[in-house]
């Protein structure tokens, strides 16, 4: 009768044990490794960093208001402004003294922004 207690306290064990085994698969995986910022970046370079050469960086490359910040030709900058470069472009504000931007153009502002707020915070 001990054994058999024993066996079952045992086998309770081991079923706790897998158990924690499967929260583990859980591992926090850095923010870069996601998907989401995968895809953010994949869009950012392959259909929006070429408005923002065409459009944005002779300004904004670095220079202005002596930060690096507003260099939105590289994805980590623009991905931390894209909400702000969005609504700049849909009001027209930038690219300062210039034409608004074609509807085409603002619409890629806007997927970039959207593919950011995809991408978890931590
Ligand atoms: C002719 C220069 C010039 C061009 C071109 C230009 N900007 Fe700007 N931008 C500025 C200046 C100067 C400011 C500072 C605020 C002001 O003076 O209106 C600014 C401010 C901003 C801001 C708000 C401040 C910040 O850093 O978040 C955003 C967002 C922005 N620009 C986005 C853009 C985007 C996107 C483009 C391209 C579509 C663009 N700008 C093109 C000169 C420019």
């Amino acid at each position: 009768m001990e054994k058999l207690i024993f066996l079952s306290m045992l086998c309770l064990v081991l079923v706790a044990c897998s158990n924690s085994d499967d929260e583990e698969v859980d591992v926090p995986v850095s923010v870069e490794e996601t998907a989401e910022y995968k895809a953010a970046e994949a869009y950012y370079n392959s259909t929006l960093k070429s408005v923002i050469t065409a459009s944005c960086t002779s300004c904004h490359a670095g220079y202005h208001r002596n930060s690096n910040t507003s260099n939105y030709g590289t994805f980590t900058n623009a991905m931390n402004r894209a909400t702000g470069m969005y609504s700049q472009v849909n009001s027209g504000g930038m690219p300062k003294g210039g034409d608004k931007l074609p509807q085409d153009d603002i619409d890629k502002f806007e997927d970039f922004k959207d593919l950011v707020g995809l991408i978890p915070s931590e």
